[in-house]
């Protein structure tokens, strides 16, 4: 059986290809997916999913709209990586689906509530604003979650400050409130995705596929490559949204450790650190976990079957 997921994205070049991989892999059933702002503006980044939903020729999948903002503080966005539009690069596409009525907080509890206890995966690649307001209006979700994958933080590596990665630290309340929730937790951050470079050899394989999709998807590596080169000082750019989807189809794909994970609100350098105790065994209570060791070939293996398997859908 397909693992029932909900995408929680901020698209975003990465979140763009994570919504392909769920989209195109056989073992997901994508059951929604809801947007936050984040990479730009809600109105942005709700916008370019639609569109990314009809590059892949997504039909069935209900799409809603979220957090406006951060739980606490003001918004943040990331012109300097993903553009002015959030996906700056390939032409966006004139959405086609139409927005589910409801709030993404809503959709999120209405889904897991209506499925059985243990069926919803939620996968975070943007800030955990819906993620957290959803487990303040609804708590019964917590014990019905299968697990929560998310990307975001990182241990003892940071990018949008020394110590800490953007997803967190621009609503770090949020974060704080879903990784201190009981529910079974793996931090997929940046020392996992900072080896998810996309190198000349996965560029050529994505462009073999030959279909608009994968076009589409060399596009938004072209102008993420050139804003990490500029922005951030890497030869490759690392694409991190889609390892959080492809630890759920295989979790062999990286290494998990269990270990206390938590989130730093108050340090005046260290805002949105996410503070792992490896002090210690991980006590019996401890429901969290931390992604290292990507296997390169295999994460990209994924992605480029799910393209293949996407096809042309304009033209099928
Ligand atoms: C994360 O921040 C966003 O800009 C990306 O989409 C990714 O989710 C990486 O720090
Ligand atoms: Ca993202």
């Amino acid at each position: 059986m397909p693992t029932k997921i909900i995408l929680d994205c901020d698209p975003g070049h990465d979140d763009a290809i994570a919504m392909l991989l769920a989209w195109g892999n056989p073992d997901i059933d994508l059951v929604g997916v809801t947007t936050v702002m984040g990479n730009q503006t809600i109105d942005k980044v709700t916008r370019n999913a639609l569109s990314v939903a009809r590059v892949a020729g997504m039909t069935g999948v209900p799409f809603a709209r979220g957090a406006h903002r951060p739980l606490v503080r003001q918004a943040e966005v990331a012109a300097s990586i993903h553009g002015a539009s959030g996906l700056d690069g390939p032409v966006l596409p004139e959405p086609t689906l139409e927005l589910d009525p409801r709030h993404a907080v809503d959709f999120i509890i209405d889904t897991i509530m209506g499925a059985e206890a243990g069926e919803i995966t939620l996968v975070p690649t943007g800030a955990l604003t819906n993620i957290a307001l959803a487990v303040r209006k609804e708590p019964r979700i917590v014990p019905r979650v299968k697990q929560v994958v998310l990307m975001g933080g990182g241990v003892n590596v940071g990018n949008w400050s020394a110590t800490s990665e953007f997803n967190i630290v621009i609503d770090p309340e949020a974060a704080h409130i879903v990784f201190n929730e009981p529910w079974p937790l793996t931090m997929v951050g940046l020392d996992l995705t900072h080896e998810a470079l996309a190198t000349p050899s996965i560029v050529a394989a994505i462009a073999a596929v030959g279909t608009a999709p994968a076009r589409f998807v060399g596009e938004l590596l072209a102008f993420f490559g050139e804003t990490y080169r500029e922005q951030q000082g890497f030869e490759h750019p690392p694409v991190h949204d889609p390892c959080a989807v492809a630890f759920v189809i295989d979790p062999t794909v990286m290494e998990v450790t269990r270990v206390p994970l938590n989130i730093e609100l108050t340090g005046t350098l260290t805002l949105g650190m996410t503070v792992a105790d490896f002090r210690a065994a991980a006590p019996d209570t401890c429901t969290t976990h931390v992604a290292r060791r990507l296997d390169h070939t295999k994460f990209w293996a994924l992605v480029v079957d799910a393209l293949e398997r996407i096809g042309d859908p304009e033209h099928a």
